[in-house]
């Protein structure tokens, strides 16, 4: 046997240490869920996160190994998308949107009063670090998002993907507050707040129904033009059976 292949032994060893029974048959379950295994990656980075917070390198040896895949092909995934964490997250994760309409609105300055609120010893806490022992109550990791597609809501930020809507730097800063006091202040709108690791066994495809899997996540600002839109009686051209006569493109010049 190779070193190489000793050290994917080992590490599959160490990985069986850290997932249990229960995790190996939540995998198995959302497997089942696909024609093609390797199509189960993303949820089964999120099984990984609600156990350790984060994929480790036990993470990527248990994926690699349930999906029959290379840990390099499963590193490649898990590094790509920010929503797979390279580092153990705190209890719960503030994710600050600072793209552009809500960063001229107050994000920016939310996310450096929270960077100082959190910060140790005079040092601003930096994207991604988090205060307070990872995983431990009260614990918080804090980012810099980009656009979390509720521009019509800024300044908002989320917690463990919860939405918190309209912020301004006094409310961001008493729910960090709140959350390092062991509390859970309630989204704007959506279900009750959980943890981090809870919120990441969702996202893998197991929900708590009695946690409220129901409560309406839009708000009325969102959907303010499908309001007008019955309260006038608009309505979208239908769409014609033969689509692509309506819509053929314009001929293209050919290349000289
Ligand atoms: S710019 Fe912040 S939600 Fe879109």
């Amino acid at each position: 046997m190779s070193e190489r292949s000793d050290v994917g032994v080992q590490r599959l060893t160490s990985a069986a240490k850290t997932f249990d029974e229960q995790t190996h048959l939540r995998a198995e379950a959302v497997i089942a869920r696909y024609p093609r295994s390797r199509s189960a990656l993303l949820p089964l980075l999120h099984l990984v996160q609600s156990v350790q917070g984060y994929v480790s390198q036990d993470g990527i040896a248990f994926c690699a190994d349930k999906l029959d895949l290379t840990a390099a092909e499963v590193s490649a995934v898990a590094t790509f998308y920010t929503m797979y964490k390279r580092r153990p997250c705190g209890e719960h994760l503030i994710s600050v949107c600072t793209n552009t309409l809500c960063a001229m609105l107050g994000g920016d300055d939310i996310y450096q009063a929270l960077q100082t609120e959190l910060g140790g010893d005079g040092a601003p806490l930096g994207h991604e670090q988090t205060a307070g022992e990872p995983g431990e109550a009260g614990s918080v990791t804090l980012e810099h998002a980009e656009c979390l597609a509720a521009c019509d809501l800024g300044p908002v930020l989320q917690i463990n993907y919860e939405y918190y809507d309209n912020q301004s730097t006094a409310s961001a800063i008493e729910l960090v507050n709140e959350l390092r006091a062991g509390r859970r202040p309630a989204p704007t709108r959506g279900v009750p707040l959980t943890s981090f690791r809870q919120a990441e066994l969702e996202l893998a495809g197991f929900f708590n129904e009695a946690a409220g899997a129901d409560d309406p996540s839009a708000a009325a600002e969102t959907l303010r033009g499908v309001v007008m839109a019955n309260e006038n009686g608009w309505q979208a051209p239908a769409m014609p059976e033969d689509a692509t006569e309506i819509h053929a493109l314009p001929p293209v010049p050919e290349k000289k």
